[in-house]
């Protein structure tokens, strides 16, 4: 199945956290490819693809940058995603009373829309120890489960 990595970022970590699921996935021999969501046109959504929302939260509980003209564009032309499957990974800090509200921005618009998210809605804070590629990569095998995408590794 083709595997669509998309972020959404200010600082970089969603960015960081994008390229490392990219690269565990072709590890697998999985076909990913790996957008900034600034890079990609919500119109380019389709049901034979899986795809991994990875975003980050700034301002007050809004989306990074790199996810504006994203959301611009859904926004003017709301896309058909009956079908269309996807899990959903939101960087913040629990320090904000807005924590990781950033990726329930499109995670509200494409259930609107008519996608399905599958596996837990991951989550990494930045007020915790833990790295976040580290958290991605162990969210990953649940979503790939939920997907029908079983690994030995
Ligand atoms: C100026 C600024 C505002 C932020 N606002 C929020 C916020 O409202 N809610 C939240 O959960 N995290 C907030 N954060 C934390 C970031 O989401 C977190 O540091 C994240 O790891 C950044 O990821 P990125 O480098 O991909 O943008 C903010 C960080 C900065 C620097």
């Amino acid at each position: 199945m083709n595997i669509t990595v998309i972020y959404g970022t200010e600082s970089g970590n969603s960015e960081l956290i994008a390229d490392d699921l990219g690269a565990k996935l072709r590890e697998s021999g999985d076909d990913v490819t790996v957008f900034d969501l600034q890079d990609f046109d919500p119109a380019d959504m389709t049901a034979d693809t899986l795809y991994l929302v990875v975003c980050s939260t700034h301002g007050d509980g809004e989306l990074p940058n790199t996810a504006l003209p994203f959301a611009e564009r859904f926004d003017a032309t709301p896309p058909d995603l009956t079908g269309v499957r996807y899990a959903m990974f939101g960087l913040g800090d629990s320090f904000y009373e807005t924590y990781s509200q950033g990726s329930e921005h499109l995670d509200r618009r494409f259930a609107e829309r008519g996608a399905e998210r599958i596996g837990e809605y991951g989550r990494h804070d930045a007020s915790s120890w833990d790295l976040p590629s580290d958290v991605a990569l162990d969210w990953l095998p649940g979503v790939l489960e939920a997907a029908g995408l079983t690994r030995t590794a």
